[in-house]
């Protein structure tokens, strides 16, 4: 029986749509900032049942939504040349599929934990491909602070990295507008902008580019360049969705307003910047120091929102198991 713990991360270069749906490979990198709350924690106990069985919160899954769980512990199964299924418990502390990332921090961690369930011996490389597998974003929370993942044109070639960031330590601030379950999967919602949106092909064109000039923000340590870049790629991946038919449309009232609210403390000389995943939550990048003023300052302008101030995060890790 393993146990690993994950946290989840928050795309600054965001990843949106897939070259290889089945691999997960992603049209573009995409570069994160792993974050030190909601952790997720998962067990993995080998079994001698005649199928895996997945319980999520307390609530076991139906064999369609694990699904994606059976995916990667096929992979170990595989890799590690053991047939045994498993018995899955997963804790989030982070409402589920409400575009804050609980997924990546899930899958993360149960590649870690399956991983040493099975007794397969993975770098931190090996264990970002494998939760990949169970959602493209998961191969970021394997690694704490900021992470790059390189798109990669193979399962062996797409996977993600630490970065050395020389800039001041990051806070982000999570405005949660709404933990509603999302009407539309992060998955649904490529596909159908893939297929219809012409604006996708410029998103991957630009996004690609913008990458580049974050990774360069990054190396130097240029906060500002990273926050400009971070609200580009956010606005324009929702601006390919836009696009889609019908459109998908995760930003609601709230989010704009929290997006005006930013550009408010920015031009009041607090800087700050806005990025939105599959949902309306709005999550702030700004230093570490700024943090608790940003918080109090949009909750000041936008009462309506929950607000949780969060620092840079480790990586996915095993937890010693209490002795019984
Ligand atoms: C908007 O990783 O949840 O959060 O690979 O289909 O499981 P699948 O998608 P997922 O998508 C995340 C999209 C995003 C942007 C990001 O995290 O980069």
């Amino acid at each position: 029986m393993s146990t690993a713990t994950a946290h989840p991360n928050i795309a600054l270069a965001k990843y949106w749509g897939k070259r290889d749906e089945r691999l997960i490979l992603p049209a573009t990198g995409s570069l994160s900032m792993t974050l030190d709350v909601f952790p997720t924690t998962t067990t993995v106990s080998l079994t001698d049942a005649d199928e895996d069985s997945v319980v999520l919160d307390g609530e076991t899954l139906t064999s369609d939504e694990a699904a994606r769980v059976t995916t990667v512990l096929d992979l170990v199964r595989e890799a590690s040349g053991r047939r045994e299924y498993a018995a899955v418990s997963s804790t989030n502390t982070v409402p589920t599929a409400a575009g804050l990332a609980s997924s990546a921090a899930a899958f993360a961690a149960l590649a870690t934990a399956a991983a040493d369930a099975y007794g397969l011996s993975a770098d931190g490389a090996l264990l970002s491909r494998l939760a990949r597998r169970g959602s493209g974003s998961a191969c970021r929370s394997i690694f704490g602070g900021l992470v790059r993942w390189n798109a990669g044109d193979s399962d062996d070639t797409s996977f993600a990295e630490p970065l050395a960031w020389a800039g001041p330590d990051l806070g982000m601030v999570v405005a949660v507008v709404s933990s509603a379950r999302k009407s539309v999967s992060s998955r649904e919602a490529m596909r159908r902008t893939i297929a219809t949106s012409p604006y996708f092909p410029a998103w991957v064109e630009s996004n690609a580019a913008l990458l580049e000039q974050m990774s360069i923000a990054v190396d130097a340590g240029d906060f500002t360049l990273l926050g400009e870049l971070t609200e580009q790629s956010a606005l324009r991946m929702h601006a390919s969705m836009f696009g889609a038919v019908p459109p998908v449309r995760y930003l609601t009232a709230a989010s704009i307003a929290l997006f005006d609210a930013v550009g408010e403390l920015r031009a009041s000389g607090l800087e700050c910047y806005a990025t939105a995943d599959a949902g309306p939550n709005v999550k702030v990048l700004c230093r570490a120091d700024d943090a608790q003023a940003v918080s109090n300052r949009l909750a000041e302008i936008v009462p309506n929102a929950e607000y949780r101030v969060a620092h840079t995060g480790t990586g996915a890790r095993l937890v010693e198991e209490e002795a019984e």
